[in-house]
């Protein structure tokens, strides 16, 4: 088991930057998740820690040791790719065997830690299968095997539930936790869904054209999202954002759209409220409550919507629409079928109203 420390990381392929700096503490035994859009680098950021590209600028530090420049072998790290990568013409147990074979160990000792392998991923019945004759979910779990086989400081997974059905890939994420829980090992974890980072990570890390756009736990990206991008991107359904700008009226301070105004709570925001400055408002769904669907909130602003589209989910429907010309998604609860085009009281709750700044993007609130 190993802590480990990226320290201004960079990968450049010929012209292109990659991973533009990553500073990241990855404490001993936790799971840290790496989420973001396809492209944003979390793939080559792994693959570097792995030893399986180089790294161009920065220090990679497992366990205390710089790792730069070890092989891959040497850095005490085990991976598991969405592809699961078995050797097709193998059993899971000559699959499980190969690596330790290769590292000479005694026949004893593999047979050991192929049985506590096979134990804690319940792979018994299937030792003498081959890949073919197995399941995705337990062709995942012999990938998972082989890493575990290994006893590595360090697991990197890359997407590695990406191939499989939405049932049977939630049934492997709490698997997976499960696992790295029983096990303490250090774990990276690399995905681009949003709801796999946030059930699964002590840790969740939102990257962005290479670079990270925050860490923390879930709750603290979800509560305080540093600015519009990781807003959007954690939670679902996304967060709805209204264009307007910062108006002063009666002492107080409102968010004006032209047709849609919302009162500011001047305390949240410090004093980034400057009359005429451009922002958005940002409203999750649950913050904009339709009328008796809900608890009501305490700050509200009464306001009529039409919705255009609905997706009934038994617990709740997600209505999407339109307020004062202004897209926005709400979340219904107790719900009941709401027609096409129907229009109906929504009270935005104000005081969980997130301001961005227009061209910064940076989330405004302090409190
Ligand atoms: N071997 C490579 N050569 C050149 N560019 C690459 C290579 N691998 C990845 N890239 C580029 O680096 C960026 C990050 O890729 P990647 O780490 O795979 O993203 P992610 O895993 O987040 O989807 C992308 O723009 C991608 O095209
Ligand atoms: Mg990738």
């Amino acid at each position: 088991m190993a802590e480990v420390i990226l320290k201004d990381i960079v990968k450049v392929y010929g012209r292109q930057v990659a991973v533009r700096g990553i500073d990241l503490e990855i404490e001993d035994g936790s799971l840290v998740v790496f989420v973001g859009p396809s492209g944003c680098g979390k793939s080559t950021t792994l693959r570097m820690i792995a030893g399986l590209e180089t790294i161009s600028h920065g220090e990679l530090i497992i366990g205390g040791k710089l790792a730069n420049d070890l092989p891959s072998r040497e850095r005490g790290v085990a991976m598991v790719f969405q592809t699961y990568a078995l050797y097709p013409h193998m059993t899971v147990r000559d699959n499980l065997a190969f690596s330790l074979k290769l590292a000479k160990l005694t026949k004893a000792e593999i047979d050991a830690r192929i049985a506590k392998a096979v134990a804690v991923l319940e792979l018994g019945p299937y030792l003498d299968r081959r890949p073919s004759q197995l399941s995705g979910g337990q062709r995942q779990r012999v990938a998972m095997g082989r890493a575990i086989v290994r006893e590595p400081q360090v697991f990197l997974f890359d997407e590695p539930l990406s191939n499989l059905d939405a049932k049977l890939r939630n049934q492997m994420r709490v698997e997976i936790k499960r696992l790295q829980r029983q096990l303490g090992v250090t774990t990276i974890y690399v995905t681009h869904d949003q709801v796999e980072a946030m059930t699964l990570g002590d840790k969740i890390v939102v990257m962005k054209d290479g670079e990270i756009a925050q860490q923390g736990s879930t709750l603290e990206i979800f509560e305080r999202p540093r600015n519009k991008f990781v807003a959007g991107f954690i939670g679902s359904p996304q967060m709805s954002f209204f264009e307007g700008k910062l108006m002063r009226r009666d002492g107080g301070w409102l968010f004006d759209s032209g047709p849609l105004q919302l009162p500011v709570i001047a305390e949240h925001y410090g004093d980034a409220l400057v009359e005429g400055r451009h922002v958005y408002a940002g409203l999750r769904a649950e913050d904009i409550v339709p009328l008796g669907h809900g608890m009501q909130p305490v700050n509200f602003v009464a306001a009529e919507g039409e919705v255009t589209l609905t997706e009934m989910l038994g617990n709740e429907n997600l209505l999407f629409g339109t307020i004062a010309g202004l897209n926005f998604v709400s979340r219904m609860q107790q719900p009941r079928v709401v027609e096409l085009n129907e229009r109906l009281s929504f009270h935005i709750n104000v005081a969980r109203m997130h301001l961005f700044d227009r061209e910064t993007e940076q989330n405004l609130k302090v409190a």
